[in-house]
Parts: structure tokens; C-alpha cells; sequence
């Protein structure tokens, strides 16, 4: 994999002589190579245009006008989505999701994202100039904070020592400008230049600098006012010729949050605390907010165990969707016989219509890599590997940069902190499909093959990365870990009713999409009228599809429901997409499992042959009682998450909205 990713990156495609030479500088058969690039939907082994414009018709894209850009992208450039313009110039393709929902609907043009983009803005969208990509404008330093490497002492002492130096005095006055993918793709480094330009031409006493996103992705691009000893204050959205204006209103003391307020007073902001008011990028400042606090304790208190006893008492299960016990995962590994054993960090977030855990990777990284050591720490690893999506550039990038900070200043590498523990952590990326996230098919990656889910038995923590003891978590799994940690498990679980607090991507048709932090067993009701202030067209909201392709359509009649795992309403991975009555919900479900049915690996036949089955019965009159049978066939016999849950937005879709299917 990592091969035929430097070779795409350099060559734009993956040719046949291509493939050819990297089967002989691996040593591999012609064919192994083929099978593996053939079978990951970002390898591309057609050359296309020079420039490749993509539009998403992801379910909330759709809502919010996805088709129209594509005909209108086809209209301009005079080809169908799927082809190259005759001169070579344009690829034209479709989608299923940019994972920035909640700047709907979005077009990616040379690998940059634009999002919130109306039919008009094609034209001028294809005739810019060729853009390099993502762009990174947070600050990226990996030289160590202090002058003095910490020699002596505890863990804890030593990382004293270093937030010491990194400076706990205070940061000044800032504007801070939210950088994430998601406001990126409305022009949040255009806001921070210009808002640079105009506090220095002002002589302004604040420091304008980049931070992540804080999850107000209908306020972005946002500037947040941080003074110290006052509560952050958000604005947004700024755009570049609005900075001015908000200069004035600050200058005045007339700026207006209020409904900044509103959407952060029914959050409880833990995985998030930091998220919108660190610069991902300055390890320093991520050492003055306490990272690796939490760490250097528990290896000064030199107790894996009592890592795991918090963890257990703290309730945290699985944030991947399968709500699965962490603390029995760690338990399992720790006792498993085996070396070296592994801590792989699931970041490959390829469900359609969530974004969250992205949005901690861009946040804070350094939250995320002070959980793995923990996680490592507790269950007896000594590698570690950082599993990110694809296309998930921004989060590869920002993970990286933190990675070299944190191996910089001896929080990653060989006996850390002076202590006996050591863990060397590397990041490998995915190439795209569903089934990736699969947690045995992304080992079957990480070890160079297609991504094809392994029949369990063996369970990875007794047989996972080449057959060792493995464990395999989610970034947001991971990210609540150092707060369990350092406040106790018991903490964690007076929230959400012993269940903690849990991401969600609220998308569609929103007044205020982004991505919040809420105590589990909240309500839809609370997310989409409270925290995501209603409908965005005036129109009544008439279902909800929550968790994806593997989650379901939830009714109005449900929105009371408190949203947890195994409850009536599932929150699956968190993503929720709201649609309005002018939208259809057939066609919402068509889509989901045309995903489904795209995306299946093949591997058994239920799920290779009955998800196209059943989109065909979508098509026509719609036979009920047939649907149902073959969906649970499908269920019962699919060997892996995705064909076991394939079915739930069919079935639910039909249940709560029979009308449209023509049912009774
Ligand atoms: C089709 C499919 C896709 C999945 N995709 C992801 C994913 O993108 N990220 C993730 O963390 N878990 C994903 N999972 C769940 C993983 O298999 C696994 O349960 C999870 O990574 C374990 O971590 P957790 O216990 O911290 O949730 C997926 C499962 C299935 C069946
Ligand atoms: S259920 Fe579908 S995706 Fe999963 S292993 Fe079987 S064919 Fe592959
Ligand atoms: S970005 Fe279009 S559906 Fe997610």
C-alpha cells in the first residue's frame, strides 16, 4: 500500500508498468500487486484528466443540492460524471461523501475541497487555476519546546519540566481562526490572512493564529475572541471581507454570540475541551493545556492494571459503532500470550455522514497520541500503528506533524519519559472503501493484502497484526481515555448515565450542522432543534438517518427517544442527517445501499449477491414481504458488520415511511 500510494502520488495513476515495477522492487508476484491495487477505490489504474473535479451525492449532499452540481458540472464541461474530457483536461466523477457533511454540499476540485457551492459557482470553480491541494496554514514546529532536555526525575516530573518550559504563563489576547477540512472549504485561511493583515494594520493587541475547528461548521469560517480570564467568545461566519467589520464590532463591544451560545450551552465538551482553541500544530501549546498529563502519571504510578481498572470503571465501549467493552479489549491483550503486541488506532472513518473523528485528529492530535500511549501502556504494546483514511489529508498531516513533535521531545520512542516503557508508533494511510474500517480487514491491509474482514474466531487481541495480540480502537474511543485517566473512571461515568459522552455530525437539512460532544442518552429532539436550531428551509423535518449505511431512518414519532447503544434509537457512530418533507426518504435509502452494495468485499455471497438484489426490488414496485425475508438472509448469513447491517435503512425505512414504497 504504501507503494502504490508514492507511486500515485508522483505519477497521478498507477500505469501497468507502474504496477510492474513495483512488483519487482517489492518482490512480489504481478499479480498480488494487481489484486491489492484493483481492489481500494482510491487507486486509480485508468490515467485521468489533468485536473479532476469531484461532486458529492452523499446523502446530505443530495439534501442540499448535490445532483444539481453535478448537471450542472456536466453542462459546463460537456461530458457525463464518470468520463474525461476528450482533450485530457477533466475527470468529472461522483462521490459518495467528502466527510464535510456539514458544509453540504461540497465539490472537490485538484484535491481541495469548496463547500457550501450553489450551480452558479461552477463555472468560475472549474476556470480557477489549478489549486495545490490542501493547505495547511496552522503552525507546524518540531523543535523541542525548551532548551533543557528533562535528564532526571519521574515521568511526571519530566513532563512538568517540559510544560515548564513550554510556558505556563499567559498566551495574550488571540483571534482565533477554526482551520479544519471543513472550513477550509469555505475559505478560513483566506479569513486568516485577511484578519492578520488587518490587526497589524490596526496595531491590534491581539495575536491573530490558527487553531482547530471548534464544531461550529455552519458558523465557519469562525473567529473565536480568547482574553484571558473570560469565556471564549464566537463569531463566524467571517469571510475575508467581513473581518473589517467584526474588528469594528470588537473595537465597539458590540459582538454578538448568541447563537454561538445556544449551540455550545447543551454540549458537555470533553474529548473536545481543547478542540477550536489549540494550535494543532504547537506542541507547546498543547503541554501549557495539560496533554500528557495524564500519561506521564500513569507511568509514574507504574500501574498498567489501574489504566484498565479507570477505563473500566469509566464504562467507555467502542465509539466505532459496535459499543464494545475498551477495558475487556485491553484486559485481553495485556494477558495474551505473544510479542511484539500491537495498537492499531482505527482513523479510517469511511462512513458516509460522519466526520467526527477527523475533526479530533484536526482539533488536537496530541490528545490522540497521549491516548494511544496510554492504550499501549495499559495492554502491554510496544508498536503502534496510526491507521488514517486516504484522504483524510489534513488529519494525516496534523497527526504527523504532533507524531515528530511528541518523538522530539521523548514522549514517543524508546524508554519515554525515562521510564521502561517504549512504544514506536508509525502511520500508514487507507485508500478507500467502506469495509476498510472493518477491523480485521484493515489488518488484512496493514499486512499488504485486499481488505477482506476475517472470520473471528481468532479474536485480534489473541491473533490480530501478523498474528500477535492485538488491539484496535477508534480515535474517539481513544481521545476520552486521558480525561478518564487523569479524573477518574467514575466521572466519566456520572455522565450520560454511565455511558459517558459521545461525538455527533449533525448534517442535512440544519440550520447548524457541525460536530458536537453530548452526554449519551440525549435525544435527536435536542440535537436537531436545541444545538442544531431546527430545519434549514422553513420546512418540517420528517426523518432523521442516523449512523449511515449501517444505521437506520428514525421518524419524528422517535426524536424523544434517549439515543443509546442497543436502545430503540441506536446513535451507531454518531453521524445524523436530517432531511426535510420535500426530500425523499426512498431515495435516501436507495442511496445508502447502493453504498452498501458498491462497497460490499464479495466475500459472501448473502452480501455480495443480496444487497444488488435488493436495490433492484427498490426500483420497482416494491414487494414488502420479499424485502424483508431476503434482508434477513442477509443479516443472518453476511460474515462481517456490513452485510449484518446493510439492511437496517431498508427495513427502517419501509416500517416508518411505507408510503413512499408504496407498502401498506
Ligand atoms: C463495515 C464496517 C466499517 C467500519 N468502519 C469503521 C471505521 O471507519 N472506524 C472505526 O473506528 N471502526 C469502524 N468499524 C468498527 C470496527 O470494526 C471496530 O469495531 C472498531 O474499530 C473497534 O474500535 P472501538 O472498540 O474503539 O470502537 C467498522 C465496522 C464495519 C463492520
Ligand atoms: S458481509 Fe459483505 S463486506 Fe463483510 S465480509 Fe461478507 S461480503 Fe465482505
Ligand atoms: S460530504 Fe457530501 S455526504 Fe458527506
Amino acid at each position: 500500500m504504501p507503494a502504490l500510494h508514492a507511486t500515485q502520488r508522483t505519477e497521478g495513476w498507477l500505469s501497468p508498468d507502474a504496477l510492474e515495477r513495483i512488483a519487482a522492487h517489492l518482490r512480489v508476484p504481478k499479480s498480488e500487486v494487481w489484486a491489492v491495487a484493483s481492489h481500494y477505490p482510491e487507486f486509480r489504474l485508468a490515467q485521468p484528466g489533468r485536473r479532476i473535479v469531484r461532486v458529492c451525492t452523499g446523502v446530505s449532499c443530495r439534501a442540499r443540492g448535490g445532483r444539481d452540481l453535478v448537471a450542472a458540472c456536466e453542462r459546463a464541461l460537456g461530458i457525463a460524471a464518470g468520463l474525461t474530457t476528450a482533450d485530457g483536461a477533466v475527470t468529472l466523477e461522483e462521490m459518495d461523501c467528502a466527510f464535510a457533511c456539514s458544509v453540504a454540499p461540497v465539490v472537490e476540485v485538484d484535491h481541495a475541497y469548496r463547500g457550501r457551492v450553489a450551480p452558479g459557482d461552477i463555472d468560475s470553480l472549474l476556470s480557477a487555476p489549478a489549486h495545490a491541494g490542501h493547505r495547511e496554514v496552522a503552525s507546524a514546529t518540531i523543535a523541542p519546546v525548551g532548551s533543557r532536555a528533562p535528564v532526571s526525575g519521574s515521568p511526571a516530573q519530566r513532563l512538568a519540566a517540559l510544560a515548564g518550559d513550554a510556558g505556563a504563563r499567559s498566551t495574550g489576547a488571540r483571534l482565533i481562526v477554526g482551520v479544519g477540512a471543513c472550513s477550509l472549504a469555505v475559505g478560513a485561511d483566506q479569513t486568516l490572512a485577511a484578519l492578520r493583515a488587518e490587526v497589524a494594520r490596526r496595531g491590534l493587541p491581539f495575536a491573530a493564529v490558527a487553531a482547530g475547528c471548534n464544531g461550529m461548521c455552519w458558523a465557519a469560517p469562525a473567529v473565536t475572541v480568547a482574553r484571558d480570564g473570560q469565556s471564549p467568545r464566537v463569531m463566524g461566519p467571517v469571510t475575508a471581507a467581513a473581518v473589517p467589520r467584526l474588528l469594528d464590532a470588537l473595537a465597539a463591544n458590540a459582538l454578538d454570540d448568541a447563537a454561538g451560545r445556544e449551540f455550545m450551552a447543551p454540549q458537555h465538551r470533553v474529548l473536545l475541551e481543547r478542540c477550536g482553541l489549540t494550535d494543532p500544530g504547537d506542541i507547546a501549546d498543547a503541554l501549557r493545556r495539560g496533554a500528557y498529563a495524564a500519561f506521564a502519571q500513569a507511568l509514574t504510578d507504574g500501574s498498567p492494571e489501574r489504566v484498565i481498572e479507570e477505563v473500566r470503571a469509566a464504562g467507555l465501549a467502542g465509539r466505532g459503532g459496535a459499543y464494545f467493552q475498551t477495558a475487556v479489549k485491553w484486559a485481553g491483550c495485556r494477558a495474551a500470550r505473544g510479542t511484539p503486541k500491537f495498537i492499531v488506532v482505527n482513523a479510517e472513518e469511511g462512513e458516509p455522514g460522519i466526520f467526527k473523528d477527523r475533526h479530533l485528529m484536526e482539533g488536537d492530535p496530541h490528545r490522540l497520541l497521549e491516548a494511544m500511549l496510554l492504550a499501549a501502556f495499559a495492554a502491554g504494546a510496544s508498536r503502534g500503528i496510526l491507521y488514517i483514511h486516504g484522504e483524510a489529508e489534513l488529519s494525516a498531516q496534523r497527526v504527523a506533524t504532533a507524531l515528530a513533535q511528541a518523538r522530539a521531545h521523548g514522549l514517543v520512542g524508546d524508554r519515554i519519559l525515562g521510564s521502561d516503557f517504549s512504544l514506536e508508533v508509525e502511520i500508514r494511510r487507507g485508500a478507500g472503501g467502506f469495509v476498510l474500517g472493518e477491523e480485521t480487514a484493515l489488518l488484512e491491509s496493514i499486512e499488504g493484502r485486499r481488505a477482506m474482514p476475517r472470520p473471528r474466531p481468532p479474536f485480534p487481541v489473541e491473533a490480530g497484526l501478523f498474528g500477535k495480540p492485538t488491539v484496535i480502537n477508534n480515535v474517539e474511543t481513544l481521545a476520552a481515555v486521558p480525561s478518564i485517566v487523569a479524573r477518574g473512571g467514575a466521572w466519566f461515568a456520572s455522565l450520560g448515565g454511565g455511558r459517558g459522552t459521545k461525538l455527533f455530525g449533525l448534517s442535512g437539512h440544519l440550520k447548524r450542522p457541525g460536530v458536537v460532544e453530548m452526554e449519551l442518552g440525549c435525544t435527536l429532539r435536542t440535537l436537531i432543534d436545541t444545538v442544531g436550531g431546527g430545519s434549514s428551509t422553513g420546512r418540517p423535518i420528517r426523518a432523521a438517518v442516523v449512523g449511515g449505511p449501517s444505521g437506520s431512518i428514525v421518524h419524528p414519532r422517535q426524536f424523544d427517544e434517549p439515543l443509546i447503544p442497543r436502545g430503540p434509537v441506536n446513535p451507531g457512530t454518531g453521524g445524523v442527517v436530517t432531511l426535510d418533507d420535500q426530500t425523499s426518504v426512498r431515495d435516501a435509502v436507495r442511496t445508502l445501499l447502493a453504498f452498501n452494495t458498491r462497497e460490499s468485499c464479495g466475500k459472501c455471497t448473502p452480501c455480495r449477491e443480496g444487497t444488488a438484489r435488493l436495490l433492484t426490488m427498490l426500483d420497482g414496485p416494491v414487494d414488502g414481504a420479499g424485502v424483508k425475508a431476503l434482508s434477513e438472509v442477509i443479516q443472518v448469513a453476511s460474515l462481517c458488520g456490513l452485510g449484518q447491517a446493510a439492511p437496517f435503512a431498508v427495513l427502517s425505512g419501509l416500517a416508518e415511511f411505507p408510503d413512499e414504497f408504496g407498502v401498506s
